[in-house]
Formats: C-alpha cells, sequence, structure tokens
C-alpha cells in the first residue's frame, strides 16, 4: 500500500469520564512514533510492547520508518498470549527493569497486544497512561478504540480486564502492507458489524466498494477505517462503561467469542466474529426482531470477503452454550444478545439487549451450521 500525497485530517476524538483522546487515522505516522509519544505522554519514561512478528516488522523498517528509540517488551504473536500469564510476565519485566509510576506503555500491534498492553497499563502500579499503535485493520477500525482491556481465561475470553481508555491512537494504513490476507479480511468482519450496527449508508458504501477493498486501494482503506473509527467513538463517548448503548458493539460477539474458545483458537476473532453476525441476525430473523432477508444480505458481503459464513460440524452446540454462560451481557442467567433489526439498525430495549433462550440458540445455529 502507498499514499499517493501528502495526508491531512482531523483526529477522532474520544471523550470518557476522566477526558479525552485522539484518534489519529494517518497514513505515514507511524514514522513519527518517537515524536507523537513524546507529546502524547510528556514526561514519561516509555516502553513499548509488541509481538515478536510485529516488533520483527518494524525493527526492520517494513511498517515504514523506525524512531522508536526506547526499550520494547515482546511476546509471542496470536491468541494464545493474551493470558494472564503473559500478564505476569510483562509486568514481572517491567518490574524488573525499574519502570516506576512516572513510566508510560506504548502497545504496538493487533488487538491482542493492544488489549493486553491496555491491562498491564491499568493495573501496573495502579495505572499507567498508554499510548495504542494498532497494526491491524481489525485494530484500528475496532480494537484500539474504546478503552476496553483484557485476558482471557481458560473458561473464556476477555473476562479479566478493565476499563482503562489509552492516551491516544496512532493508526497507520501504510503499516497493513505487511498484514497476511487472512488477517486483512478478518477485520473487515468488525466494519461490517459498525455498518450493521449504526448506519445503513456505510454499508451501502461498503458492498459497492469491495473489490477496492479487497485489493486495499489506500484512499478506500483511510475512508473505511475512518468511517468505522467514527462509529465506535461516538458509541463509547455515550456509553463508556457499556450499561446500555455500547452493548451494540457487541453485536456477533456473544456467538463470537464461543465459538473462538470452543474451536480452541483456531477461527480468528474476526472469523468468529463473521459467524456471530450471521448466527445473531438468524435469530433477529427467527424471532420476529429483523426484518426478513437480513442474514442474508450480510452473510452475503462477509462471503465477498472471504469469512466463514457457515457454522463447522465440528462445533457442538452444548460447548457454544457452554461458552456463552460466563457472557457480560447476561442476566439472570440467560444469555442476552444486542439484535440488528434492520442494516443499520439495533432492537431497542432498556439495555439494548434481547434474552434468547437455548431452544432459539439451536435453531438458529442448525440453519447456519454446514450443509
Ligand atoms: P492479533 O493481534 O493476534 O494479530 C493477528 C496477527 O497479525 C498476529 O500474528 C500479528 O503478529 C500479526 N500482525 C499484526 N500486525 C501486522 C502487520 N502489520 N503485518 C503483518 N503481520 C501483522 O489479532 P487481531 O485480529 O488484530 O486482534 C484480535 C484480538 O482483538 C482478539 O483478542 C479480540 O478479543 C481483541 N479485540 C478487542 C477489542 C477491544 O475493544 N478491546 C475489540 C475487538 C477485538
Ligand atoms: N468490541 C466491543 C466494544 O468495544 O465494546
Amino acid at each position: 500500500m502507498e499514499w499517493p500525497g501528502e495526508f491531512v485530517s482531523e483526529p477522532v476524538v474520544v471523550t470518557h469520564a476522566g477526558g479525552s483522546y485522539p484518534v489519529y487515522v494517518e497514513p505515514g505516522i507511524l514514522g513519527q512514533l518517537n515524536q507523537r509519544a513524546l507529546e502524547l505522554l510528556p514526561a514519561r519514561r516509555l516502553a513499548m510492547i509488541a509481538d515478536t512478528t510485529v516488533h520483527q516488522l518494524y525493527q526492520t523498517g517494513r511498517l515504514g520508518a523506525v524512531t522508536w528509540c526506547g526499550e520494547t517488551l515482546t511476546v509471542p504473536p496470536g491468541e494464545a498470549s493474551k493470558t494472564r500469564e503473559t500478564w505476569a510476565h510483562l509486568t514481572d519485566g517491567l518490574l524488573g527493569r525499574g519502570y516506576g509510576r512516572d513510566s508510560a506503555l506504548i502497545g504496538l500491534g493487533g488487538g491482542v497486544v493492544g488489549d493486553l498492553a491496555g491491562f498491564v497499563a491499568a493495573t501496573y502500579m495502579r495505572g499507567l497512561p498508554y499510548l495504542l499503535v494498532p497494526t491491524t485493520l481489525l485494530a484500528m477500525v475496532d480494537a484500539s478504540v474504546g478503552g476496553k482491556t483484557a485476558v482471557n481465561a481458560p473458561l473464556g475470553k476477555n473476562l479479566i480486564g478493565a476499563f482503562h481508555p489509552p492516551a491516544g491512537v496512532l493508526a497507520d494504513p501504510l503499516a497493513l502492507s505487511t498484514l497476511p490476507e487472512r488477517e486483512f479480511r478478518t477485520g473487515l468482519a468488525e466494519a461490517v458489524k459498525h455498518a450493521l450496527v449504526a448506519d445503513a449508508p456505510y454499508f451501502d458504501w461498503i458492498e459497492t466498494e469491495v473489490p477496492a477493498i479487497l485489493r486495499r486501494d489506500s484512499e478506500v482503506i483511510v475512508r473505511l477505517i475512518r468511517r468505522s473509527v467514527e462509529i465506535k467513538a461516538e458509541v463509547v463517548s455515550e456509553d463508556e462503561r457499556e450499561t446500555g448503548r455500547r452493548a451494540v458493539l457487541n453485536a456477533g460477539h456473544t456467538v463470537a467469542h464461543a465459538l473462538e474458545r470452543a474451536s480452541h483458537y483456531q477461527l480468528a476473532h474476526g472469523e468468529a466474529v463473521a459467524l456471530g453476525l450471521i448466527v445473531e441476525c438468524e435469530i433477529g430473523e427467527q424471532s420476529g426482531i429483523a426484518q426478513p432477508g437480513l442474514r442474508t444480505r450480510v452473510a452475503a458481503l462477509l462471503d465477498e470477503f472471504g469469512l466463514p459464513v457457515r457454522v463447522p460440524h465440528s462445533i457442538p452446540l452444548t460447548a457454544l452454550l457452554d461458552g456463552m454462560q460466563l457472557d457480560k451481557k447476561n442476566r439472570e442467567g440467560r444469555i442476552h444478545l444486542a439484535l440488528a433489526r434492520a442494516i443499520g439498525s439495533v432492537h431497542r430495549t432498556e439495555r439494548w439487549t434481547t434474552a434468547v433462550s437455548p431452544a432459539q440458540m439451536g435453531a438458529a445455529l442448525k440453519a447456519v451450521g454446514e450443509a
């Protein structure tokens, strides 16, 4: 991916109880990492956290000009690193190097590193400021915005964590040029989710731009990231702690998290989100909440992006229901889903979620399962 000329754009601003932070979507911004970090985190001793793959790409200049001159702590790439054990390794590493309360962190990488670095920042010495520098499409459009930090537990995804907003986000679309095809496509699932829950014209636009998106046309990708960030910023600024509307950003995720766990994390997060959106649209249609045809339209777009659209036979219903038992939106022991009712709109209830029975879940999974 190359950028044709100079780029000037205002950051998207996210507000939260303690203030606000900018999200820059700017081709080439990674080449100004040191300078931007010093501006956003002044008078701090800085440490970077990255996975080994991203760290190597950065060190060899393949993500852009290398400007970072501080220390870096690395973790192995992938979801398997999002654990309490890695959190302990990182916090011990910082303690051993003498980082104090006057320090700050930078998370460079995909959603795994972002969630992990954010959770280290939330807990180290009772909380440090941090910057996120997302390098996957999924992290640029979604994971780096909103201040949710977490690690996984054997019983489920993201069950141990904290709300801890970053001091800023630097998203450089040029860094996506090294991203493998599978990882690129998984990010598109979250963009489709944003359009589905909040913005029908955005959904229409994504449908018309599929070829340009898949060939990573730089201007189209910048527009896609920017629109998704605007949508997420608007929702989380209104409801930082997910007491209400923020649940719409969880569309597809209740089923997705259970699918990820049941597949032993063989399904990537975005692949599971694609399936989760389709299953949850099916539940919406079967229960009369969603417009007929919603699932077909959403599945057609996800299919064009090469994302999975049929739940694999190898994943039994019982494993999925087990996986949903500890979902954070559950109330009185019942599964609650944020259900789309039409493109661009979620079924509105007091908390934006609707109770779903195991029988409803089973019927939808049957309809969306492999033939
Ligand atoms: P990831 O962080 O595992 O990255 C995917 C792979 O891409 C890794 O192997 C990584 O090394 C590699 N990679 C990253 N940048 C690269 C680049 N520019 N070039 C080449 N390779 C690169 O996965 P992800 O899909 O970015 O994130 C998924 C995680 O995000 C999940 O754990 C999910 O729960 C979390 N998430 C969090 C939020 C939130 O609000 N906090 C939202 C959505 C998802
Ligand atoms: N990924 C859902 C949220 O950030 O709220």
